[in-house]
């Protein structure tokens, strides 16, 4: 390596008009916390208190879903279709109209790199309010029968990941379809969507049609287990999910699961290898690899397993980690302490276990949550970390003589969420795509998004389809969903 560095590139954070705390957002105005609780969200890479924030319980959901009801009853539900799309697009214009301001909270309160919620979060949670805008006035059109009906109260669960796009996936096709939310986030990143309701307000929403609530698993399980609910979307690991369909089993609520994965990224012997190199570091190092759909095992042909691990470990000497505001920073924090326990946990097990770890040599900041981007080789299929997903910076590499036997590890594991295929054959492309169990499968590329694509998995990665046609079906119901 030459001593060529790059100079640091600080984004401002004088943007970001983070107040020092919030109430949650009921019937269009933020309120206290029925019982007066608060909870701090912190800086991952600084461990900085960002502020305070209103825990809801019990009687705060109630209130929330009240809100909600009371608008679908009175206002959502009855406003021609139309005029709904009008409201999400004004939604979709001011998420562009404050981008800056998004990425830069959405950074400080997660710990991803500024360049990714800028260029990647911010624009994709407005591109999923631009593209449902456009379905509210066409859902006759769409092959759900004549007069596709909403739900009603819909009560949403989403996780720390991708706070702000995982609300967009949620809230937009909600409203789209005709009903009204009740939205929690995760009790570590609360700040954008509290942003979001800010949003709500300056685009004129009628109140109630979006209620935050914040606060933890209780909150969640609170709402989950709200009788006046109509159905659950919810995203987080899969143990919660099962909670979920386990509370709702038996009740009229509907839901869609977005649960864990542990995805296959398989590159042929005849792949573009410096391609696939890219590939791979996209597919796991994204985001600090908490990805739902991260390349988490690399199944690579043994006769090239040599030449792409070689290039990899070039490849990962050059990731930049660090400050996450920097914006040449390509790997920002652990987003908790209880996440970078959990990735120490089940990498250890993987020394245990007797695979091989590897990371560059570098510099971790004293302060906050860090952990190296990792690669175990000599990974069997029995090893916890081919089998659990690690949600961190850690790649599991297996290897492979034939198709058919790069086809059967992939498809051994408990999920099915995405899949990616490395080759220069279309006809082995289509092959193995079709054979393998996923949601989602990338063939020359990885982790690639857009609002019209369904996304959702097979087996314990869960129920439903987000995105696109399909996931606007999950907020209609099932007398409209006949025709389809
Ligand atoms: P989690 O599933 O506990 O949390 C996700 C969301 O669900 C949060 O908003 C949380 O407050 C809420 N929640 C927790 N318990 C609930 C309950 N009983 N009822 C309703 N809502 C509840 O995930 P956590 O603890 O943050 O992460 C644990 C592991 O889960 C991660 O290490 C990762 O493997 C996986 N995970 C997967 C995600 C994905 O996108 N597939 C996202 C987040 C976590
Ligand atoms: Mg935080």
């Amino acid at each position: 390596m030459s001593d060529f560095e790059y100079a640091n590139a600080p984004e401002s954070p004088a943007i970001a008009n983070i107040a020092s705390n919030y109430g949650l957002f009921i019937g269009g105005k933020f309120v206290q916390p029925k019982k007066g609780k608060s909870f701090n969200t912190i800086n991952p890479a600084t461990e900085e208190v960002l502020s305070k924030i209103g825990y809801a319980d019990k009687s705060d959901i109630d209130a929330a879903v009240k809100s909600a009801r009371s608008a679908y009853l009175k206002v959502w539900s009855k406003m021609p279709a139309k005029e709904r799309g009008k409201y999400l697009y004004r939604i979709a214009r001011i998420m562009q109209e404050r981008a800056r301001e998004f990425a830069v909270v959405e950074t400080l309160d997660n710990g991803k790199p500024i360049r990714e919620s800028r260029d990647t979060d911010v624009p994709l949670a407005a591109a999923h309010f631009f593209y449902h805008a456009g379905w509210a006035d066409k859902l006759e059109f769409a092959g759900f029968g004549s007069k596709p009906k909403s739900l009603g109260v819909v009560g949403q669960v989403i996780p720390w990941n991708f706070p702000l796009l995982m609300l967009a996936w949620k809230i937009a096709p909600a409203l789209a379809a005709g009903n009204t939310v009740v939205l929690k986030p995760a009790e570590t990143t609360p700040l954008t969507a509290l942003l979001f309701a800010e949003v709500c307000q300056q685009a004129g929403l009628p109140e109630g049609v979006v209620n935050i609530v914040t606060g933890d698993g209780v909150t969640g399980a609170a709402l989950v287990n709200h009788p006046d609910i109509n159905k659950i979307a919810f995203t987080g690991s899969t143990e919660v999910g099962k909670s979920i369909a386990r509370a709702i089993s038996g009740s009229k609520k509907t839901a869609t699961l977005e649960l864990g994965g542990k995805a296959a990224n398989i590159v042929f012997d005849d792949a573009a290898i410096d391609e696939a190199v890219e590939g791979i570091v996209n597919g796991i190092f994204f985001n600090q690899g908490h990805v739902c759909c991260a390349g988490s095992r690399l199944i690579l042909q043994e006769n090239v397993a040599e030449e792409v691990l070689d290039k990899l470990k070039k490849r990962m000497s050059l990731i930049r980690v660090g400050d996450p505001m920097d914006k040449n920073t390509d790997l920002g924090a652990i987003n908790s302490k209880e996440q970078l326990n959990k990735i120490n946990e089940i990498s250890n097990a993987g020394d245990k276990e007797g695979a091989n770890r590897w990371s560059p040599e570098l510099k971790l900041p004293s302060k906050g949550f860090w952990f190296p981007p990792t690669i175990f080789t000599g990974v069997t299929q029995s090893h916890r970390i081919a089998r659990e997903e690690i949600f961190g910076p850690v790649l599991s590499v297996l290897t492979f003589r034939t198709p058919a036997e790069a086809i059967e590890k992939a498809n051994n594991t408990m999920y099915g969420l995405s899949a990616g295929i490395w080759s220069d054959k279309g006809s082995k492309v289509l092959w193995a795509a079709k054979q393998l169990k996923a949601g989602v499968i990338w063939s020359n590329t990885f982790n690639k998004f857009d609002p019209a694509s369904p996304f959702g998995g097979y087996k314990e990665s869960g129920w439903g389809r987000e995105g696109g046609r399909h996931g606007l079906s999950g907020y209609l119901t099932a007398e409209a969903k006949v025709n389809k």
